[in-house]
């Protein structure tokens, strides 16, 4: 099934470059989705997944910055259901976020509405379920925000764009390797072709649940453009490590003779590395791509330290807005908070349970955006959360984050653990001021990066490693801290940050939606 769908979705694409000339003011784009089981079978092997009108991967999301985006969930599960846009900010609206702190679930068979706008945000994001364990069977897309005719790229326009090349990870969610990895839902079979000397953008997105990914074309180098809604200086790479979570673009020249050639996608940090093939056609090729695949990096992490560090914001390219993103001068602010992050693993009462700090997150049946805005008490205790490491057993907790809206947080990941973490914030992008070994502590902060690191929403902290960000909190709402790792968040990794101010206005805040679900201690409302 997989070939036919993904040469025409290549064409799609093709196609609607020419379209993206016309622009019209701030449009609105509807999409109904049905979610449905259906049988997938991705590895070969027929397994019940998770369908979007019928499709695995589900569709993507074409827009443009400042579009209305307007996605109506027909929930066909027999479980309560929510979709996240991971990475898309929701300026002023937490209320679309679809996370448990924010949405009540949508319940079998009915429907709701969610209605977005991509304010001021350019680049390749994802949508996946948030709720259970729903993401690991499917029910994910891309999510492409164009930026507006107006604002210059800073490389030249590409002949085309090849679709997202969504790799995941089908794994038992506590299972050491994963059973096999896909591009675009396909182990070995999907096909992109173009034309000889065209330049092409390549979206990428590591949608899988656990594992570290790298991508690399066998003959042909990768000029990285964007990463996350910023443009990066565009080094080129051999191979790019793309984290659970994270998104990134570049561009390939189909400069070589006109044949076949292998993409390859692998696992990261084991000594034997689990493969996924996919084939880039020179359109006429009829030499079959080489028999020997190439080779990724080293299993050391060290290797994939340097290369972050080479990811580097452009301080003289634009990104949705005019204005070079370079004028927005981080690293001269001062640090009104910081948190320190530790994820450790544990069990409580016997059973396998991940934490923060040694509080492993549990949801309360009443969202916290809810119990915020009705003022309900007994929901969450922002005196009881834990800003920094705390010895002790793990215990169970609802950890929300008080933090006032216009605060500069620096947020330090602490992993003392032997594999590679990812966390992603909701509702904002953070600067990855550093990467360091062993355990952070006062004086790496001469260290930090604070001219050009790149702004992005997700990060890796490699083993027995650390992790520092800046964040600047100036999107009001309840916002979701969460490891990327999905079973890791399912059994308690994540937090909530709280942006607050105490004023009432839709200046920094929209009002809650007419349609909001209500449930739990809201139920009455
Ligand atoms: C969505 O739910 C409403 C009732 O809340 C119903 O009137 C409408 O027909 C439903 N839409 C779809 C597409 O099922
Ligand atoms: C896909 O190809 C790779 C490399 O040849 C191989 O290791 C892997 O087992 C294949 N996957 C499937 C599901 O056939
Ligand atoms: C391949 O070339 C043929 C003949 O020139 C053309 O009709 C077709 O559109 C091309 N396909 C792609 C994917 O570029
Ligand atoms: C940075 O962006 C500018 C556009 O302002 C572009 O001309 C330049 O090539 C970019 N530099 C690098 C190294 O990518
Ligand atoms: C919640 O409390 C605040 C402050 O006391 C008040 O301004 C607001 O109107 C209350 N909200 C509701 C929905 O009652
Ligand atoms: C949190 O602690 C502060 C002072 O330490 C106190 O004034 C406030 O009432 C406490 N809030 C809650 C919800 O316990
Ligand atoms: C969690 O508690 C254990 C003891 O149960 C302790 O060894 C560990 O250091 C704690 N972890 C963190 C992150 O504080």
């Amino acid at each position: 099934m997989g070939q036919i769908r993904n040469l025409s979705i290549l064409l799609g694409i093709l196609a609607l470059s020419t379209i993206l000339v016309v622009h019209a003011e701030s449009p609105y784009r509807y999409y109904d989705w049905e979610v449905t089981y259906g049988t997938i079978s991705p590895l070969g092997v027929p397994q019940r997944g998770i369908l979007i009108n019928g499709q695995f991967p589900g569709p993507t999301i074409e827009c443009d910055t400042n579009d209305n985006v307007i996605v109506t969930i027909n929930n066909k599960l027999d479980e309560p259901f929510l979709m996240t846009w991971n990475g898309v900010w929701q300026r002023k609206m937490s209320w679309q976020d679809g996370v448990l702190g924010t949405n009540c679930p949508i319940p079998p068979n009915s429907n709701w509405t969610y209605k977005m706008q991509s304010k001021d945000q350019i680049g390749t994001y994802m949508y996946f379920p948030s709720t259970s364990l729903h993401r690991v069977a499917g029910g994910f897309g891309g999510f492409n925000i164009h930026r507006r005719p107006v604002i210059a790229l800073p490389y030249p326009e590409p002949d085309g764009e090849v679709t997202e090349l969504q790799e995941r990870l089908d794994s038992g969610y506590n299972m050491p390797m994963p059973d096999g990895l896909l591009i675009n839902g396909n182990p070995n079979k999907t096909v992109f072709t173009g034309e000889s000397q065209k330049t092409y953008l390549v979206r990428v997105s590591n949608v899988g649940i656990m594992n570290s990914i790298n991508i690399r074309i066998q003959d042909h180098v990768m000029k990285l453009v964007e990463i996350e809604g910023s443009h990066v200086l565009q080094e080129t790479y051999k191979s790019l490590d793309v984290h659970p979570g994270q998104s990134l673009a570049f561009l390939v020249t189909l400069n070589r003779s006109p044949n076949d050639y292998n993409i390859v996608a692998s696992t990261r940090f084991y000594r034997t590395p689990v493969i996924a093939t996919s084939i880039l056609r020179y359109n006429g090729s009829n030499a079959n791509p080489s028999a020997s695949l190439p080779v990724g990096p080293t299993y050391h992490v060290h290797w994939s330290m340097k290369q972050a560090r080479t990811f580097r914001w452009n301080l003289t390219a634009n990104a949705a807005r005019p204005n070079p993103q370079g004028s927005y001068r981080y690293g001269g602010i001062e640090i009104t908070k910081t948190i320190i992050l530790e994820n450790s693993v544990g069990e409580i009462n016997g059973k396998l349970r991940y934490a923060v700090n040694n509080v492993s997150y549990i949801n309360p049946i009443t969202p916290l955006k809810l119990a915020d805005y009705y003022n309900i008490s007994g929901v969450f205790n922002l005196n009881t959360t834990r800003k920094q490491p705390t010895p002790g057993p793990m215990v169970y907790g609802t950890a929300v984050f008080g933090m006032e809206v216009h605060d500069y947080i620096e947020i330090i990941f602490q992993n003392d653990e032997s594999t590679t973490q990812s966390w992603h914030l909701d509702g904002h992008n953070f600067f990855v001021v550093a990467f360091g070994a062993d355990r952070w502590n006062p004086s790496m902060r001469r260290k930090y990066n604070l001219v050009d690191a790149v702004w992005r929403s997700t990060v890796q902290v490699y083993r027995n490693s650390w992790t520092a960000v800046l964040v600047s909190l100036d999107n009001k709402g309840m916002w979701n801290l969460r490891s990327a790792i999905w079973h890791r968040q399912y059994l308690g990794q994540q937090v909530y940050l709280r942006a607050w101010n105490d004023e009432p206005s839709l200046r920094t805040e929209n009002d809650i939606p007419p349609n909001a679900i209500k449930c739990g201690k809201a139920a009455k409302f």
